[in-house]
């Protein structure tokens, strides 16, 4: 999507998107860096937009692994439908209702889940219902990677995953933040 009708986009839409401008390529480099080529062979993407990082993930996952893309915004799915990728599975729905569409694809866990939904304008109930799931699919040792613009919401995955380091991304524009749980070995 060309970027006047990206911010067009976001600002119609702000409440979804919690943003103007799409992830620049230092922010997709460090969200996708994390996936581990050889073992993550289910991954999700949360919050696609117009697919900014989907096409990092995909440069980064094996030529076996399937990434399940869920993006909300019809509009938006249309420009990541034109990806030409037979590992991408693109479903218009929210991530809260991730579940019933892995279930019919038989997927029960997942390895690595990668969102940029912007949780700080999302209502809570809805927040903690992805973010539990989240958890809940993830498989033990699986990693739950977020973006976002302020480092105060950190707390929130260490209430969540038990822990969570933070890589800075001076680079990006605004500068963000990529937050990287693991799923506990232990706590379920
Ligand atoms: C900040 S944009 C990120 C877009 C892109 N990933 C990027 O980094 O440039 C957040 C995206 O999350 C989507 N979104 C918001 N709530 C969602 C939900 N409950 N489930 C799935 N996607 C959602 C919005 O429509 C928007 O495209």
């Amino acid at each position: 999507m060309k970027k006047v009708k990206y911010l067009v986009h976001s600002l119609k839409n702000f409440q979804e998107m919690g943003t103007v401008i799409r992830s620049g390529a230092a922010m997709c480099r460090k969200m996708s860096q994390f996936i581990r080529k050889t073992d993550d062979l289910i991954i999700v993407e949360l919050g696609a937009g117009d697919g900014a990082i989907t096409s990092y993930i995909l440069e980064a996952m094996s030529p076996d692994a399937r990434l399940f893309v869920f993006e909300i915004n019809p509009e938006l799915c249309d420009v990541i439908a034109k990806i030409d990728d037979h590992r991408v599975i693109l479903i218009n729905d929210g991530a809260q209702n991730m579940l019933s569409h892995l279930t019919k694809y038989h997927i029960t866990e997942v390895d690595t889940i990668i969102s940029a939904i912007p949780f700080l304008v999302l209502p809570d109930d809805l927040t903690q219902e992805i973010l539990l799931l989240s958890k809940k699919l993830l498989k033990r040792g699986g990693m739950f990677i977020q973006m976002h613009y302020v480092q105060s919401i950190k707390k929130m995955y260490k209430t969540i995953f038990g822990n969570v380091e933070t890589y800075f991304v001076p680079l990006n524009i605004p500068p963000g933040y990529v937050f990287r749980c693991e799923k506990d070995q232990i706590n379920i």
